[in-house]
């Protein structure tokens, strides 16, 4: 079984403590949610799993394992894109704007050493993956030329295109309109079915955690204040930080806690 396993991870800016001791497990074919308020610490904790902590930021405690196997900073490095694809927040922030969507392919995938004259065809069959009926046409457009939905998927494409048995979404939907949501867990969730990849899905918002995850981990102030099956969580919060996240999940459907209704 393909694991990939953070441990007792500690990050601190100076002497400022951002992240406590935080342990989280990936499985093949299953989602774990990673969720919290702004600030909590999701973001750093995804970074430093794949050895992109921002400057200033040190960890000081903890390990990284892949099948068991403790990671050094090379061989964290060596995750991206290959053992685990990452997808972040803005997409028209992690595009060039002066490359056409074809040569984001080609810089990826000549990278990884797939010969030129095959990158059209393995860039087509990746775009008709994320939903593009179409592709061709898109290899030569340029990132403004798309929206954010659209970019998004082409994001996805583009952390699909070394094969990666994990995806490591950071908000994946939080800077999309409510359509290009639909699409882009739609497209998460297929890929779990059809591909077996698993999931770490960062979000604020316990909708995309209801609709996707197999089990949660609920951070707040660097810690993991509660963890626990996705059901569970739903029916019996423990932490008054997973409380008020289903507190203001409820409200959106005009509902309330049970300990709430008075
Ligand atoms: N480069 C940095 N230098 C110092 N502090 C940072 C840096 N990046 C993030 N932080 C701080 O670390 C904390 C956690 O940030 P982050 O992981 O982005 O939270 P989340 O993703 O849960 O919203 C925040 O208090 C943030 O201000
Ligand atoms: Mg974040």
């Amino acid at each position: 079984m393909t694991t990939l396993a953070i441990e007792g991870l500690c990050l601190a800016a100076g002497a400022r403590p951002l992240v406590r001791d935080v342990s989280l497990g990936l499985k093949r074919g299953r989602v774990l949610g990673l969720v919290g308020a702004s600030g909590g610490g999701k973001s750093l904790t995804v970074l430093a799993m794949l050895g992109l902590l921002p400057a200033g930021v040190r960890q000081t405690a903890g390990q990284v394992r892949r099948d068991g196997r403790v990671l050094d900073d090379a061989g964290r490095a060596a995750l991206r894109g290959r053992v685990a694809g990452l997808v972040q927040q803005s997409p028209r922030a992690c595009f060039n704007p002066i490359l056409t969507i074809g040569q984001h392919f080609t810089e990826t995938l000549a990278a990884a050493g797939l010969p030129r004259r095959a990158i059209a065809a393995h860039a087509g069959g990746l775009l008709e993956e994320v939903g593009f009926g179409a592709p061709a046409p898109l290899l030569g457009a340029y990132p403004f030329q798309l929206s954010g939905g659209m970019l998004q998927r082409v994001m996805v494409a583009l952390a699909l295109a070394r094969d990666p048995d994990f995806l490591l979404a950071d908000e994946p939907t939080t800077d999309l309109d409510l359509v290009a949501q639909a699409q882009i867990l739609a497209l998460l969730e297929r890929l779990v079915a059809g591909r077996g990849i698993g999931i770490l899905l960062v979000t604020h918002d316990l909708s995309v955690v209801a609709r996707l995850a197999d089990e949660v981990a609920v951070m707040q102030d660097g810690r993991v204040v509660e963890q626990q099956g996705a059901r569970g969580l739903f029916a019996a919060p423990r932490h008054p930080a997973s409380r008020d996240l289903l507190r203001t999940h409820l409200a959106l459907y005009g509902e309330t806690l049970p300990e709430d209704a008075g």
